[in-house]
């Protein structure tokens, strides 16, 4: 007998058409449940900052390009774009040379809410007879702007014409899931799971194979796009252990409550085992090792700063005793990333269903979750190879 989930008709879509982060202002979307990215990216400023002294500046009449790659739909981009462009300004202002002005691009894919985000951007300041008035402006900002949809893994902007690139948080998404791990035939495919954590050795080569070549693309179009002089700064989510089958934070969000909320609907019978099987979460987190080994063989860039740093927990509850505040953050964290992937795949009652039992099953287990849960991210600061 067909179940629930096998009627919905789910269109085959390419990822990168399809995926984004939860837009809106709803209680599971990316702009209300993001406030650990906020955190976890204040804490590395002073790294973001050091890439930045790395940029060469220069008097001229272009326009200075700051990119942000993976912008989603909250406020962490702009405020991210708001303090490399400060910095920058504070750069020119000390070096005495010609200001110029700025443009900032928000890239992600064309799925992204970019008119909620847009709805966040402070007005333009008085970018008029003189630059310092604008600057100096508070609540407003000093950089034109646009927003430009496409996958990272490919070319957005034209030769030469970017000085900053950013990205935050993004560059553990595949552009698509390995095909050994989906294909039914494969010795690699991931039956009975959801994502990687705790999967076999060869699944997870499967992934890191698929991060790498992502990885290398992304390489190879900023490579052309940057400027001489220019610098980049990656962040994305990292792990631990040398194990890719372990995949730390990441593992706990994708790989316990949320696998077993899945188990719960096949054991319901309100989706097939095949259905559930069919389902992956295209997310990897790298070791040093994994990423390094890339930029290296790529050979465009060299790596002024390589670390894995350590994030903290990605829940932020206001009552840490509160095991049902717990397992409705972890439910919403989870929904917020992952959620538009969920809902294509069984639709949304059936996504409603599933992530009330992942709020449950998280409940439950609260204090533990809170203590065990922590990110870690690859941190990397490049610049031209010469
Ligand atoms: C967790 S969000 C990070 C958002 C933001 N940088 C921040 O700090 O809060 C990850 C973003 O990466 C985007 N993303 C994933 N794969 C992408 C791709 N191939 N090209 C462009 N954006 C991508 C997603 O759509 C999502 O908006």
């Amino acid at each position: 007998m067909a179940t629930v989930a096998d009627k919905v008709v789910v269109p085959t879509m390419q990822l990168e058409r399809l995926f984004s982060m939860k837009g809106g202002k709803g209680e599971s979307s990316y702009a209300n449940n993001s406030q650990a990215q906020a955190r976890h990216a204040k804490s590395m400023l002073h790294l973001v900052k050091e890439n930045l002294d790395l940029a060469e500046l220069q008097a001229s009449d272009n326009p200075f390009v700051v990119v942000d790659l993976g912008c989603a739909s909250g406020s962490n981009t702009i405020n991210v774009v708001d303090v490399i462009i400060k910095h920058i300004i504070k750069r020119y202002e000390a070096s005495g040379l010609k200001q110029p002005e700025f443009s900032a691009f928000f890239t992600d894919l064309p799925s992204n809410d970019f008119n909620s985000l847009f709805q966040l951007l402070p007005p333009l300041g008085n970018y008029g007879a003189r630059t310092e008035e604008c600057v100096a402006a508070n609540n407003h900002r000093s950089y034109f702007t646009a927003a430009v949809p496409g996958s990272f893994y490919r070319r957005l902007f034209p030769a030469k014409t970017v000085n900053i690139f950013h990205s935050a948080f993004s560059l553990h998404w595949l552009s698509q899931m390995p095909e050994i791990v989906v294909d039914k035939k494969s010795s690699a495919y991931n039956k009975g799971r959801v994502f990687i954590h705790g999967s076999s050795a060869i699944i997870a080569n499967g992934y890191k194979k698929q991060f790498q070549t992502d990885l290398r693309s992304f390489l190879s179009a900023r490579s052309v796009e940057m400027k001489r002089g220019g610098s980049m700064f990656l962040v994305c989510l990292g792990r631990t252990s040398l194990d890719p089958t372990d995949q730390g934070g990441p593992g706990l969000l994708f790989g316990t409550h949320f696998q077993d909320a899945w188990d719960d609907l096949v054991k319901e019978g309100l989706i097939s085992s095949e259905k559930r099987d069919s389902f992956n979460i295209p997310v990897y987190a790298p070791s040093l090792q994994d990423f390094r080994e890339v930029v290296e063989s790529d050979g465009s860039f060299t790596i002024n700063k390589l670390e894995l740093f350590k994030g903290g927990s990605p829940l932020v509850v206001n009552k840490p005793d509160d095991a049902s505040e717990v397992g409705r953050a972890l439910a919403n964290s989870c929904r917020s990333v992952a959620g538009v992937l969920v809902d294509a795949h069984i639709g949304d009652k059936l996504s409603d269903e599933l992530f009330h039992r992942v709020a449950s099953r998280a409940t439950s287990h609260g204090k533990v979750l809170l203590e065990q849960i922590q990110f870690f991210h690859v941190v990397a600061s490049l610049s031209f190879a010469n």
